[in-house]
C-alpha cells in the first residue's frame, strides 16, 4: 500500500480489546484476590476467549462475546484451581471498565482535531462495549461503536468488516483499520482495509493472508502515519 493511500484516510477504525483497551487491566486490578497465578491466568483467559470465537465461527454457533468471555474465564479459573466465586465476579466486572492504553486519549483527540473520523469495530457485544467506552470517558470521540453482534459472527468473517461501509458509508480503501491482534489485522487487510498492526508486544508477524501496510508499537505513531501530526 502506498503512503498516498495512508494520507487519504477518512475513517480510522479501531479494534477494542488489546488495541484501545488493556484487557490485562482486569486481572491487574484484582491481582491480590487472584493470587500468584494472576499473569498466567490473564494470558490464558485472553487466549481461550479468542480461540472460542474462532471455534464458534467454525461451528456456526455464535454467542455474545460477554458469554464467551465468561465461559473462557470459567475454564481458566478451573485450570488454575481458583474456586472462590467472588474472583469471577470481580474479573467480569472489571472487564466492563478496562483501562485505555496511556497514549489513546491524546491520539484520538489529535486525529479528531485533524478531521479524521473515528469508530470502533469489535467482537464485543454492545452491552459490554458501551459501558467500557463510557467509563473511559472516550465515548464522544467515536461516531460509531460497531459490534459483530449485528451480524452474529466473530472476526475474521468478512461480514464483520463489511459493517464499516454499511454503517459509516466509507469504502474500504479510505479506511485505516488498527488492531493489536495480528490475526485481526490480517483479516482486515485481506478484506481490503489499509491495515496497521499495533504490535504492542513486539511479536513476530503471523503467516496469514492479507498484506498489512505497516506496524507500529503503539497508537502514538498514527497521526504522523496519516500525515496529520
Ligand atoms: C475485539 C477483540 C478481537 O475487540 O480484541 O474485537
Amino acid at each position: 500500500m502506498t503512503s498516498s493511500a495512508m494520507t487519504a484516510i477518512e475513517l480510522c477504525v479501531f479494534d477494542a480489546y488489546g488495541t484501545l483497551y488493556d484487557f490485562n487491566s482486569a486481572v491487574a486490578r484484582h491481582r491480590a484476590a487472584v493470587g500468584p497465578k494472576a499473569d498466567a491466568l490473564s494470558e490464558m483467559w485472553r487466549s481461550k476467549q479468542i480461540q472460542y470465537t474462532w471455534l464458534r465461527n467454525s461451528m456456526g454457533a455464535y454467542a455474545p462475546f460477554w458469554q464467551v468471555t465468561g465461559e473462557a474465564l470459567d475454564h481458566c479459573l478451573a485450570a488454575h484451581g481458583i474456586t472462590e466465586p467472588s474472583v469471577r465476579e470481580r474479573l467480569m466486572g472489571a472487564y466492563l471498565a478496562l483501562d485505555p492504553f496511556p497514549e489513546v486519549p491524546a491520539t484520538l483527540d489529535r486525529l479528531k482535531r485533524a478531521g479524521v473520523r473515528l469508530a470502533i469495530l469489535s467482537n464485543g457485544n454492545p452491552e459490554m462495549l458501551d459501558p467500557m467506552v463510557r467509563a473511559s470517558g472516550l465515548a464522544d470521540r467515536f461516531e460509531a461503536v460497531l459490534s459483530v453482534d449485528a451480524v452474529g459472527v466473530f472476526k475474521v468473517d468478512p461480514r464483520v468488516y463489511a459493517l464499516v461501509e454499511q454503517r459509516c458509508g466509507v469504502t474500504p480503501g479510505k479506511v485505516c483499520f488498527l488492531s493489536s491482534n495480528c490475526w485481526d489485522a490480517h483479516g482486515a487487510a485481506q478484506f481490503g482495509f489499509n491495515t496497521v498492526w499495533v504490535n504492542r508486544a513486539g511479536a513476530p508477524d503471523d503467516n496469514l493472508p492479507g498484506r498489512i501496510v505497516t506496524q507500529v508499537k503503539d497508537l502514538s505513531a498514527l497521526p504522523s502515519l496519516l500525515g496529520v501530526a
